[in-house]
């Protein structure tokens, strides 16, 4: 199955085209630094997979109403303030093909225009009374913050395991996502099975999604944000927790000093990329992907049938096959 994201989109195109409009409003600020930057953001959109889902996800459990334009509006302002903030946090200084807000403007600023995003997405969900979306996505926010934290924390100590990790990528990325189709599914019905179901299957697709984007780390393909980071930030993840696992007690503690002492040089982390090669990891974390995501498929099969869950199954795909 071909995975394009302006097909998938297509049943939604519409709702898709009013959100943007709404979205880019609901950014301004009359402080004109402030508009620099946000316009500067916009301009530079990423895929917006979380509003998609929302609008799918809504259409699938029953209608779409202006509260699920709320919802959609509330889960991107989060998710473009976690991304300011985690370049902050990463030290990465290019984001969707440029530079960064913290690369043009430092940290201080960064921090602060996080700040106002997350505070935005507050304002309109408050201002609508949609208090559902909130409670939702309040959920979504301190697992993010917690799975940051958790991740940085493990770093210090190189120990993480599988577990570990997996617990990181729920809390850091796929509770978002997952809120989001919950959120898209309560816009659309009061029933909570439905919204627990798709809660549990946007759960799924979150941790395929950012196994996904731990393997970009590894490859050699433009995806708009550096490869190679993570080893040099001492973030571990499922390629490089598996491949040491497997190895020698020898090549185990060579490849931690590593890590640990020369994250970074060039030179050490392309030896910790060849080892993770040599060893599998790669395919390993793949066939993880892969499980979820076809566990991901199967709470989607239970759905009833038509364009929308065939759109929907799609962006699934996408999520694994997707090049950037
Ligand atoms: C990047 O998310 C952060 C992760 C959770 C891996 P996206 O890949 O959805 O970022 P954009 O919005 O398309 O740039
Ligand atoms: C994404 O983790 C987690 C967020 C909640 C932003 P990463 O640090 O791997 O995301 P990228 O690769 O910078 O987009
Ligand atoms: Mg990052
Ligand atoms: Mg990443």
């Amino acid at each position: 199955m071909a995975a394009d994201l302006d097909r998938i989109k297509e049943p939604v195109g519409n709702e898709l085209r009013e959100f943007e409009k709404r979205f880019k409003n609901s950014m301004k600020s009359s402080v004109p630094l402030l508009d620099k930057i946000t316009y500067y953001i916009v301009q530079k959109k990423g895929k917006q997979v979380r509003p998609i889902l929302v609008f799918l996800c809504s259409k699938l459990c029953g209608t779409i109403s202006d509260s699920t334009y709320v919802a959609a509006s509330l889960i991107e302002l989060l998710h473009t303030a976690t991304l300011v903030h985690d370049d902050v946090v990463d030290e990465s200084y290019e984001r969707r093909g440029f530079f960064s807000v913290n690369a043009l403007w430092k940290n201080k600023i960064a921090v602060l225009v996080g700040d106002f995003l997350l505070s935005k997405g507050m304002n309109i969900a408050l201002e609508t009374g949609n208090y559902d979306h909130l409670h939702i996505v309040s959920k979504a926010i301190n697992q993010m913050a917690e799975g940051e934290l958790l991740q940085i924390e493990k770093a210090r100590r190189l120990d993480i395991d599988e577990k570990v990790y997996f617990e990181i990528i729920r809390q850091k990325t796929a509770t978002l996502i997952a809120a989001a189709c919950a959120s898209g599914a309560s816009s659309a019905t009061p029933d909570k099975e439905t919204v627990r179901r798709m809660w549990e299957f946007g759960e799924k697709i979150g941790i395929a999604f950012q196994i996904k984007d731990d393997l970009f780390d590894y490859g050699d393909d433009f995806i708009g944000k550096p490869r190679g980071i993570d080893i040099k930030e001492k973030k571990m993840t499922l390629p490089l927790i598996y491949s040491l696992n497997k190895a020698a007690r020898q090549d185990k503690n060579r490849i931690i000093n590593y890590i640990k002492n020369e994250s970074q040089n060039e030179e050490k982390v392309a030896e910790v990329i060849r080892f993770v090669k040599a060893s599998g990891g790669i395919e390993y974390a793949h066939e993880a992907m892969m499980r979820y995501r076809d566990e991901s498929l199967a709470i989607l099969a239970t759905f009833p049938a038509g364009q929308t869950r065939e759109a929907l199954a799609s962006l699934v795909h996408f999520f694994t096959d997707r090049k950037n």
